[in-house]
């Protein structure tokens, strides 16, 4: 049992967020259980993650690295290079929440309406914030705007899932496999 006010550690982390999101019944309920226990993860000391920090250092290029996979969920950290964007894309049926643990970066929401695709908000997330999102809510797209600075986030995604779906700005879906570039730390 954690303290109140403790941080959790990688393992605590995906432990927690699996069988915490698996008995949560509604989508409120899901929501703000995992907002919280993103919350408390120890990103500013955690050591654990180095091992899932692979990337090639090339402009306008991200990086999808799995941390963790179970029936529950699965757990990802993202390595943002600058300039990095990606397509608008879907999420998880039931959640999708990011961390963003280092650099900054910008999230446009979309909803696609009579065939035509409109952006409904723009944000910029920095280090500890935290969004959610889920298909009922809509599409998004993230960018790093930096031309310097690298970005990083984690990523929990409930029910786990394989493949996405993305969409192009006349409002065309394509369902795509999800890769990663490392998968539990190896490359
Ligand atoms: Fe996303």
């Amino acid at each position: 049992m954690l303290k109140k006010g403790s941080k959790l550690t990688l393992p605590q982390l995906w432990k927690t967020l699996s069988a915490g999101l698996q008995e949560a019944v509604s989508d409120f309920e899901k929501r703000e259980f995992g907002l919280d226990t993103m919350s408390k993860y120890d990103f500013l000391s955690c050591e654990e993650i180095q091992q899932y920090i692979n990337y090639e250092d090339e402009a306008g290029k991200y990086y999808r690295n799995l941390i963790h996979r179970d029936d529950s969920i699965v757990l990802k950290t993202i390595i943002w290079n600058r300039l990095a964007t990606t397509p608008i894309h879907g999420h998880s049926s039931r959640g999708c929440w990011v961390l963003l643990t280092k650099g900054e970066l910008i999230e446009k929401t979309f909803i696609r309406k009579d065939g035509k695709v409109f952006q409904t908000d723009e944000a910029i997330l920095k280090p500890g914030e935290i969004t959610y999102n889920h298909d009922a809510i809509g599409f998004h797209s993230m960018e790093n705007p930096s031309k310097t600075e690298q970005a990083m986030t984690i990523h929990c995604y409930h029910p786990p899932y394989d493949v996405t779906s993305v969409m192009d700005e006349d409002g065309v879906i394509k369902r795509l496999p999800l890769t990663y570039y490392g998968e539990e730390g190896v490359i």
